[in-house]
């Protein structure tokens, strides 16, 4: 070989790692065959079957399939409230399946942000303390939980119903004031499992706008849904059939 060839040869290796470098930097959330079985009686039910995939920091992803087909299983996992029976799952370049509950909790408090179906806010709580409540959990002083609590509420365009309760709000002001706590503590990732499921077309119209202005402003967005015309929301639609994903495309 001669020495103009080899350094051809070290310049497009050292070029290759740099690229690898920068795509695994890139992947906020990478999977390797996860698996995940639930053990019932004599009974082994594979709700995950081998699921490899990688999500961008800044994606806008929908994943979508039908009843019993494995997304919440799959949202759980990504969302560290549990872990699987096989496989590797690596968040931000921590490698997530290898952690045990505590290191779980304390992963999920900074990187993840929830917001289900149900809303799931304290009845009794002000919109403003249900949002302040993650950060009481992360330690945060008073002064400064509010203060972001109240950005966070801005953000949702809710500031002018701060003082009232979940049953004092409407649906979609609900589910915007859990948007709101889901994005409080900053998170790499807001998670949303059927998030539009109890609210009609209008108000799912609304909140489904709210996630595309977050996705402008930064945020990464994963969004499990069983409807289409929510998924064609998102700019790259995941599809998961019998605990495996069946197609993966980008729509915009
Ligand atoms: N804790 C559990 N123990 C045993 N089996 C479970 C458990 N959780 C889920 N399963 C089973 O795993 C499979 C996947 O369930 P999963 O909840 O992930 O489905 P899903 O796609 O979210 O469905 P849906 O659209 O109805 O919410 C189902 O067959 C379900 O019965
Ligand atoms: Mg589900």
């Amino acid at each position: 070989m001669t020495v103009a060839a080899m350094v051809e040869n070290e310049r497009a290796a050292a070029l290759m790692n740099e690229n690898n470098a920068h795509s695994r930097a890139e992947a906020m959330i990478r999977t390797n065959n996860l698996w995940k079985t639930y053990i019932m009686g004599d009974e082994e039910i594979h709700a995950l079957r081998g699921v490899t995939f990688e999500i961008k920091r800044n994606e806008y992803v929908a994943i979508i399939g039908p009843s019993g087909s494995g997304k919440s299983t799959l949202m759980n996992l990504i969302g560290c409230l549990d872990t699987p029976s096989k496989g590797d799952y690596w968040l931000n370049g921590k490698l997530v399946s290898a952690m045990d509950d505590d290191e779980l909790a304390h992963i999920r408090n900074k990187e993840i942000g929830f917001v289900f179906q149900t809303f799931n806010l304290l009845p009794r709580a002000s919109a403003l303390h249900n949002v302040e409540l993650p950060l009481i959990y992360s330690g945060m002083p008073a002064s400064d939980r509010i203060e972001r609590a109240k950005q966070a509420l801005e953000a949702v365009e809710l500031t002018n119903r701060m003082t009232h309760k979940p049953n004092e709000l409407s649906g979609g002001q609900r589910q915007r004031v859990a948007i709101a706590r889901a994005l409080v503590n900053n998170p790499s990732i807001i998670l949303a499992d059927e998030p539009t499921g109890n609210l009609d077309s209008k108000t799912s119209t609304e909140i489904m706008q709210l996630f595309e202005h977050l996705h402008e402003r930064g945020n990464t967005i994963i969004l499990v849904t069983h409807e289409h015309d929510i998924a064609a929301h998102a700019h790259r639609v995941v599809s998961i059939l019998d605990g495996q994903i069946s197609k993966d495309e980008r729509i915009r």
